[in-house]
């Protein structure tokens, strides 16, 4: 009898690899080249909406790397209060003895007391503990004595692997990486001057930065930021076509029970505006579905609606839950405007407010409540001061709830 693979391929979930990364080719071709400079003048940021696929292409931006012959080190900055210089070192330095604790280093060891002034040399590991050490021994501000780390460890990793090109450090969710003017606390101006200097110094360590939209406009209001140290990769939603791939290719196998007819597959890529996330999930969905009306002998049918709702509840309602009332009237106003799905400014909001049975809402408000909605990760403001929301289709959910206001 045939043995039928029931395996559902598909993966939505933040960072899962998906069965088929479609439609990036673009991107990777010039995260190469920037692979390609042996003196780093341009470091990476990788940026988009959340689900567009930021994480696992840096996952596939990993493998490019290591493949080119580079070091790779990544960690998820995932503060949600600010980070203060000294602990961005520390991460930083625990970041590097990643790929250094292989190493040994040469030290002297002076003899106990008694063995009169006798100096031995020992070998140590170059990991975290003797970057440590070496961190405490070295003089100056912090960010001095980071440098002076980076370029240890570079002459060393030169050392003892001739053939690797450089080293790249991958910052995920870099938007939570930010200058607290309050505190006093200057840790992305610090990432960044720091790593200008070493690459001045023909260190090939890259800076690789992942997140949200924000990230632009955090690095516009830190005091080093230069636009020149960054190639900016958006990544936008996939292509018609890219869609398609990133539909069939997951169902393209032998024993595959299931075959999208033409109608779900355009059902798909349109309900998902072609957002990677939404395609896993509704693909998800209804290739269970499919199984099911195929054992009942049915005729196979996407329950769009009901996927919708199930999606709601999975992708925004969490987001949705947490928010005021008064912080849902405001984004029910922006996701009345014209422009919602683009970008959209304070005044717009003011002067949309008034058109509604709802107290208006004062540009000092308006401004207020955009911060507080940054935090939460729902909206970004550009590097034109302009605002946009930072999750796809946040309009469409905000008006499929029942909470419509109603004009005047
Ligand atoms: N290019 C792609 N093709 C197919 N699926 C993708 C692609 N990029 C991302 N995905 C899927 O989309 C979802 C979100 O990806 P993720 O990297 O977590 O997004 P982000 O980090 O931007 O929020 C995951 O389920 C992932 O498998
Ligand atoms: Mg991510």
């Amino acid at each position: 009898m045939e043995v039928l693979n029931l395996l559902n391929p598909y993966r939505p979930g933040a960072g899962h690899t998906p069965p088929y990364l479609a439609g990036r080719e673009q991107e990777i071709g010039n995260f190469v080249k920037l692979l390609d400079q042996q003196i780093i003048i341009k470091n990476c940021i990788l940026t988009g909406l959340r689900g567009v696929g930021k994480t696992v292409l840096l996952d596939e931006f990993k493998n490019v790397a290591i493949n080119e012959g580079w070091l790779w080190t990544s960690n998820e900055i995932s503060e949600s209060v600010s980070l203060t210089e000294e602990r961005l070192c520390y991460r930083i330095m625990a970041d590097l003895s990643i790929v250094t604790s292989g190493i040994s280093i040469k030290k002297i060891r002076e003899e106990p007391v008694g063995f009169t002034g006798k100096e031995t040399e020992i070998d140590i590991p170059l990991n975290f503990r003797n970057i440590e050490d070496l961190f405490d021994e070295a003089a100056g501000l912090e960010s001095d004595k980071l440098k002076y780390i980076l370029e240890y460890a570079w002459d060393q990793i030169k050392r003892n692997m001739p053939q690797v090109k450089g080293l790249i450090f991958a910052y995920d969710e870099a938007q939570s990486l930010y200058d607290d003017t309050k505190n006093k606390t200057f840790a992305l101006t610090m990432l960044l001057d720091v790593f200008q200097s070493i690459q001045r110094k023909k260190i090939p360590f890259m800076l690789l930065l992942s997140g949200l939209p924000t990230i632009q406009s955090r690095l516009v209001e830190s005091r080093t930021y230069t636009e020149r140290m960054f190639t900016i990769l958006f990544l936008h939603k996939l292509s018609d076509d890219a869609s398609r791939l990133a539909i069939l290719k997951p169902i393209e196998r032998e024993n595959c029970p299931i075959q999208f007819n033409k109608d779900s597959i355009d059902l798909i890529t349109h309900k998902s505006g072609g957002y990677p996330y939404f395609i896993q999930f509704l693909c998800k969905e209804t290739f269970d579905i499919f199984l099911q009306q195929n054992s009942a002998g049915q005729e196979l049918t996407v329950p769009i609606d009901s996927i919708m709702i199930k999606l709601d509840d999975d992708f925004f309602a969490g987001r949705w839950g947490i928010l005021t009332d008064r912080q849902r009237e405001l984004l029910s106003v922006i996701a009345h405007l014209e422009s919602c799905e683009e970008e959209f400014t304070v005044q717009e909001i003011v002067t949309e407010s008034k058109k509604y049975e709802i107290t208006a809402f004062s540009n000092s408000q308006v401004n207020q409540m955009l911060s507080s909605l940054i935090v939460t990760g729902l909206i970004f403001k550009n590097r034109f001061g302009k605002y946009s929301f930072a999750v796809p289709q946040l309009n469409e959910f905000i008006l499929r709830q029942n909470i419509a206001i109603s004009k005047l």
